[in-house]
Formats: structure tokens, sequence, C-alpha cells
């Protein structure tokens, strides 16, 4: 099966690619930042072509479509383009995410770094993958030399949630904080070792299910802000190497919400 959502995963990233800094149609969502593009509406559309035909049975839950087939055994749960404001804009940081749920627990997961032109995977117990090759967490243990990345919700205008807050904490903490623009790049890249940990405060399912799983089968753990499981429906997630996971806890409980 990763195969097979490798393979659709970088077919929607070819038409996500084309679409690239050309003229597309865009829509608001919930206000004037959180947006849709026609490219978004095409990549979903071909992911869930493909499952139609090739798991036909299948259920989905796909940002733009939303739910189908909701007690089906296998659950596909997809972004068709994270990272839309980056691409709308011109940014090349944007991808696709795709994770598969059996009864409810992830057991695939592949994000396409489309500009990039790589493919993070990971099976359930199989390790995770970068274009095939293994890879893994950092190995840092110190904050103050950890590079850490967040993103902010869309919603932050009417609810902060504290994230200016944390994010200077942050600053103060570790070497430098980033901002992607993409969840599930940002996910990908502490799997790989290049952050050391990554925090949000509101993501969605389709941002989390495939990165939770290559970051934990990278060798990371991924809870909520108080070091709880967490499962794709929960809202918090904090991601690291595992290692610097407590601080980075510590730090995030200064603030409620
Ligand atoms: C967004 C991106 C962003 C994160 C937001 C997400 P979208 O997804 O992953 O990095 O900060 O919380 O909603 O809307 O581009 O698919
Ligand atoms: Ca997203
Ligand atoms: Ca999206």
């Amino acid at each position: 099966m990763i195969r097979k959502i490798e393979e659709v995963a970088k077919q929607a990233g070819e038409v996500i690619r084309e679409g690239y800094r050309k003229d597309f149609g865009i829509e608001y969502k919930t206000n004037k930042s959180d947006l849709v593009t026609e490219i978004d509406k095409r990549s979903e559309k071909l992911i869930m072509d493909f499952i139609k035909k090739e798991f036909p049975g299948h259920g989905i839950l796909s940002e733009e479509s939303g739910s189908f087939d909701k007690n089906a055994e296998y659950i596909w749960v997809i972004d068709p383009l994270d990272g839309t404001t980056n691409f709308a804009h011109g940014l090349p940081i944007f991808s696709v995410s795709i994770g598969v749920q059996r009864k409810g627990e992830t057991i695939a997961g592949v994000v396409y770094d489309v500009m990039r032109d790589v493919v993070y995977s990971a099976e359930k117990g199989s390790g995770a993958f970068e274009n095939g090759k293994r890879i893994f967490v950092s190995k840092n243990a110190d904050l103050e030399q950890s590079l850490l990345v967040t993103g902010f919700p869309y919603n932050i205008k009417s609810n902060p949630h504290h994230v200016i807050e944390r994010f200077n904490a942050f600053l103060f903490e570790a070497r430098a904080v980033r901002r992607l623009g993409s969840a599930a790049i940002d996910f990908c890249y502490v799997a790989s070792g290049i952050f050391d940990g990554f925090w949000e405060v509101i993501l969605n399912p389709w941002d989390i299910a495939a990165g939770k799983l290559i970051v934990e089968e990278a060798g990371g753990r991924v809870t909520d802000f108080k070091g709880n499981e967490i499962s794709i429906f929960s809202k918090q997630i904090l991601a690291t190497n595992g290692i610097v996971h407590e601080k980075m806890e510590r730090i995030l409980q200064r603030f409620q919400d």
C-alpha cells in the first residue's frame, strides 16, 4: 500500500508544481487569511479518484471535501496541499500529506515535499524514510543548540492562543525558531533531524496523520503540550527528537490555553 500512497502523492505534487506561480482561482474559507485555491481542489480530486479506483470501499477524510464512508476499516486522511498560503504567494514550501488509518490506528503515512521532490514515508513498525533512505531524529539534548519550528492558526486574530508568548519564550531558550508554513513538512524535518522540535496550538487531522507516524518511526515523540498521547483529532501537538521533549513541555506549559 505504501508504494500506492507514494505514487498518488507524487501525482498530486505534479499537479501542484504545474500550477505553481501560474494564474489560479483563490477563495476565502473562514477569513481573508484562510485560503483555498483551485489547485488544492485539483490535487484533492486526483487523490480521491485514485482511492475510489484502486481501493474501493476505503473511507476518506479530506480537508476540502470532508468525510466519506467514515465507518470503513481503512480511512485515508488527506491534506491535498499543505502550505496553501505559501503556494498562493509563490513561496516554494508546501506538501501533499496522506495518512492511512486502519480501525483508528495510522498504519502508513506519506508526505511529498513538492518543490524539493522528496518523499517522506513510514509504515507502522518499519521505520521512516526520505526518498527510500532511512531517517532518524536528531540526537541533540540541548535546547540552546536546538533549531525549532512552529506554525500559527488561521483564527489567530480572534483567538491568539499565546502563540506569540510561546514563540518569544523559545526565542530566548533555543538557538533559533522558524515558521515554514507547512505543518506536514515541519513534522518531516523533525523526523529527518533538521529540526529538534515542532509545536503548534491548533492542527487538523489531515495536518497530523502522516507526519506523526513519520516522526515516531524516525525515533521521535509526538504528544500534546503536557506529554499526553494524542490522536489525529487532538489540536495541540509537540513533536520532538524525544530528548528535548520535556524541556519544551515545561516552556509550553508556562502559558495556559
Ligand atoms: C496550514 C499549514 C500551516 C499551519 C496551519 C495549517 P494549510 O495548513 O500546515 O503550517 O500553521 O495551522 O492549517 O491550510 O496550508 O493546509
Ligand atoms: Ca494543512
Ligand atoms: Ca491544505
